[in-house]
């Protein structure tokens, strides 16, 4: 073997490195790295340079490269797949959608001509009054609803489903000026307080709603392996709901952030949120995916080294008060779970320092069109952290959803419930 390429085996089994069996590998790509022609040459599937809204977060390389020792046969995989979900790792399914968008073609040619009219105000309604008709048992209602966000939302259009109303709300992604991103969510009741809802009737009819005007999320959910996977994840019979639609352009995406309700303090587990479900189906995506054990470990890790003396010109954006949180795990776990990690916002955001590192130890992933991730989550201090960006020039198309159990919750004190939302009001995103 070449000593590049063993330069670039050894760091893909370093052991501080989490290792994700049949998913592709990716490095971060520095420019004094020795094996970087090798990987160019040699090794690489894709390179993608990541910069979102002005911020550069470097260059990574997606490697054609198999480990040795990798489980073989799809109920290895299955079970690698289960074991994850419960430990609240991304379960990446690189390729797993490749024939739900075959066949989604003809929808797919639409959608991003759908972005450009749901971007101007009018555009959604309009897609509505098109795509409802009264056999679908669906009507758009004409009286316009408040935008909560009036910088980034564009447009919110009432549903009536019978004798209940949904919504759906399109929005931008920033108000960066040269992030085109968009995404256009589908949901009931009042933004933040019940976006945890357990409301399982209108759930359903979201579902409906969503799988009306976005066949291809349908698809996603007849396929065997994930109705299998979901499974023997969960126990239980699964829905996807709460649907979003994204439009991830270049400079856009998302901040590191949970997609977590703190439901564990007025729920058994047993009609929560239990995760999400990114499906790609157009363009490429770039990832950091980790769970909250995995990130706490990283911030330590960086931490130590900035300690160390290393990284100057990083310690004058990360002072000492943040540096002391991560001493306390409870704080620190605590910290991540809020809004744009809290206090440790410029840490957790300082790219491509600590981007590389969490590429680094094995967190970074490249989603292309046919390829699927699942967040598992078990609560704000136990969950899937993600990061995002559009990896390439094109627009990236994908759909996110909810996955809650398929089943009516008990009746509960509605006061407390929208107390607790109200304490733990949070935009998925
Ligand atoms: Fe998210």
């Amino acid at each position: 073997m070449k000593k590049a390429q063993k330069l670039v085996l050894d760091r893909l089994l370093h052991p501080l490195r989490a290792r994700t069996p049949w998913v592709r590998p990716v490095l971060p790509l520095v420019p004094e790295d020795p094996a970087r022609a090798t990987v160019a040459a040699e090794l690489l599937h894709a390179t993608a340079v990541l910069e979102r809204r002005g911020q550069w977060h470097g260059e990574w390389a997606d490697l054609n490269v198999q480990l040795p020792d990798e489980p073989q046969g799809v109920d290895a995989f299955l079970e690698e797949c289960v074991a994850r979900w419960q430990r609240c790792e991304p379960v990446v399914l690189q390729g797993c959608f490749s024939e739900v968008v075959e066949q989604a073609q003809e929808w797919l040619e639409d959608r991003e001509l759908l972005r450009e009219r749901l971007s101007e105000p009018g555009g959604l309604r309009e897609w509505l009054f098109e795509q409802l008709d009264p056999e679908t048992g669906f009507e758009p209602l004409q009286r316009a609803r408040t935008l909560v966000d009036p910088e980034r939302d564009i447009e919110k259009v009432r549903v009536a489903a019978g004798e209940h109303e949904l919504w759906l709300k399109s929005a931008c992604l920033s108000t960066y000026p040269d992030d085109a991103s968009l995404r256009l969510r589908t949901s009931f009741g009042t933004e933040g307080e019940d976006d945890a809802s357990r409301d399982i009737q209108r759930h359903r009819l979201v579902t409906e709603l969503a799988q009306t005007l976005f066949p291809e999320a349908a698809l996603v959910l007849e396929d065997p392996f994930l109705r299998a996977l979901l499974n023997r994840a969960t126990g239980m019979d699964v829905l996807a709901t709460q649907h979003i639609a994204y439009w991830n352009a270049p400079q856009g995406g998302a901040q590191m952030h949970h997609d977590a309700f703190a439901e564990d303090a007025w729920n058994d587990g047993a009609f929560r949120q239990l995760g999400v479900c990114y499906v790609q189906f157009t363009g490429r995506t770039a990832w950091i995916a980790v769970s909250t054990d995995a990130l706490c470990n990283a911030v330590r890790e960086f931490a130590a080294l900035l300690r160390a003396g290393a990284m100057p010109w990083v310690s004058q954006v990360v002072d000492q008060h943040m540096l002391s949180l991560v001493d306390d795990d409870e704080r620190l776990r605590t910290e991540l779970a809020l809004p744009g990690c809290g206090a440790l916002h410029a840490l957790v955001e300082r790219g491509p320092e600590f981007t590389n590192l969490l590429a680094e130890r094995g967190h970074a992933f490249l989603l292309e069109a046919g390829d699927g991730i699942l967040l598992p989550n078990r609560g704000l201090h136990s969950t899937c952290m993600h990061s995002v960006w559009c990896a390439g020039d094109e627009v990236a198309y994908s759909l996110s959803m909810a996955l809650r159990p398929d089943r009516a919750a008990p009746h509960e004190d509605a006061k407390a419930v929208r107390r607790q939302r109200r304490l733990t009001r949070k935009d998925r995103s």
